[in-house]
């Protein structure tokens, strides 16, 4: 069995997330979902999520290519879940292209195309033009 691993917020789960869900998926048989937690997302990333960690697990968990959600609580984690999960191969959007080729020593290391205009950060800057208009 193949096993894929990707790493992200997914707040506001959206299109964008799902065709990457979709296409991390098919590169194997198994899709895990290293989901940052609330605290890493506030201390590494200053963002603060929409929807909190156990709803956002709750929705990758219901989206059919998603066979395992587990917490990113730290960058350095990387190394070891590919271990530990005997991971065939790390996927990310090409947002992070280049940044993870040191892990290529442990797996195959794929960057997706991110699918254009859509963004968590794009959607609540939208709603919130949308609600300082009214
Ligand atoms: N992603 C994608 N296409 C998009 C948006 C995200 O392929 N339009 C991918 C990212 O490249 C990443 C994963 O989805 O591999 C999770 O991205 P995340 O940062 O959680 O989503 P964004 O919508 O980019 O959120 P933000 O605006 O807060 O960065």
């Amino acid at each position: 069995m193949k096993r894929v691993i990707t790493y992200g917020t997914f707040d506001l789960l959206h299109y964008g997330h799902i065709n990457l869900l979709r296409r991390a998926k098919a590169l194997g048989d198994y899709l895990i979902v290293a989901l940052s937690t609330d605290e890493f997302n506030w201390n590494e990333k200053q963002k603060i999520c929409f929807f909190d960690f156990e709803k956002r697990k709750a929705l990758l968990e219901a989206i059919r290519y998603v066979d395992l959600v587990i917490p990113e609580t730290c960058w350095e984690q990387k190394v070891r879940d590919i271990k530990e999960y005997k991971v065939d191969t790390f996927v990310m959007g090409d947002d992070w292209e280049g940044k993870f080729d040191f892990l290529n020593e442990y797996c195959h290391v794929v960057y997706l195309e991110r699918t254009p205009e859509i963004s968590t950060t794009d959607i609540k800057r939208k709603l919130g033009e949308k609600n300082n208009a009214v």
